[in-house]
């Protein structure tokens, strides 16, 4: 089953991002914190507006938009967004947005504990930590419902498409966040 399969072919993946960013470190300060934000900032700006384009589904995706999010989190810290580029994946198609799309919705569950982190080592809760904190109480709901449309939409013949994209939206962040990771392997 293709949910199976994403979280299982992932899994390395999650894991060697959660390590390299070590956002639960205690002395995570507030520099580190703006800085991850305006990299993740710079990274939705360029491919938000090419997955919705992709997904085409404005009533579903509209409501999983973060760009909003992180420039509110910005204002609220006083920080400009940053003007680098962020490389985006190379997605041709809605099955290859959707399995982007995975990896960003999936980040919401542990953007939970990231949140509880940030709001006992930086005090911040509501403005400034919305990224994060993001759907709240409806988290597990707003999963559940994604897992079920992505489950929905996809052909079989698809599926491989779907977990490159994933996996490669994995290797392409875990670049782009964490821009002084040790080289792998
Ligand atoms: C400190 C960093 C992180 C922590 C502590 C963390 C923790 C978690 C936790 C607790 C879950 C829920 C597991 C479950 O209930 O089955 C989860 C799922 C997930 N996370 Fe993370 N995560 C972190 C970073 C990230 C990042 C940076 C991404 C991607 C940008 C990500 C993507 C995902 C995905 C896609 C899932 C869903 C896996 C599945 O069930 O198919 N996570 N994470």
């Amino acid at each position: 089953m293709l949910l199976d399969r994403l979280k299982r072919e992932t899994r390395a993946d999650h894991d060697r991002i959660e390590a390299d960013l070590d956002l639960l470190r205690p002395n995570l300060s507030l520099a580190d914190y703006v800085g991850l934000l305006q990299r993740y900032h710079a990274f939705f700006r360029r491919w938000e507006p090419r997955v919705g384009a992709l997904v085409g589904d404005e009533a579903f995706f509209g409501p999983r938009r973060k760009l909003g999010l992180l420039a509110d989190d910005l204002d609220q810290l006083g920080a400009k967004p940053s003007t680098l580029t962020a490389p985006v994946p190379a997605l041709a198609s809605r099955a290859e947005a959707m399995g982007s799309l995975y990896v960003l919705e999936g980040s919401t569950m542990g953007g939970l504990v990231i949140a509880r982190h940030i709001e006992g080592v930086l005090g911040l809760r509501g403005p400034g930590a919305r990224y994060f904190s993001n759907y709240g109480r409806d988290a597990a709901e707003r999963w559940r419902t994604f897992r079920a449309a992505l489950a929905d939409i996809s052909r079989p013949e698809d599926e491989d498409a779907i977990v490159a994209a994933a996996r490669g939206t994995f290797v392409l962040l875990n670049r782009w966040l964490c821009p002084q990771e040790p080289a792998h392997g």
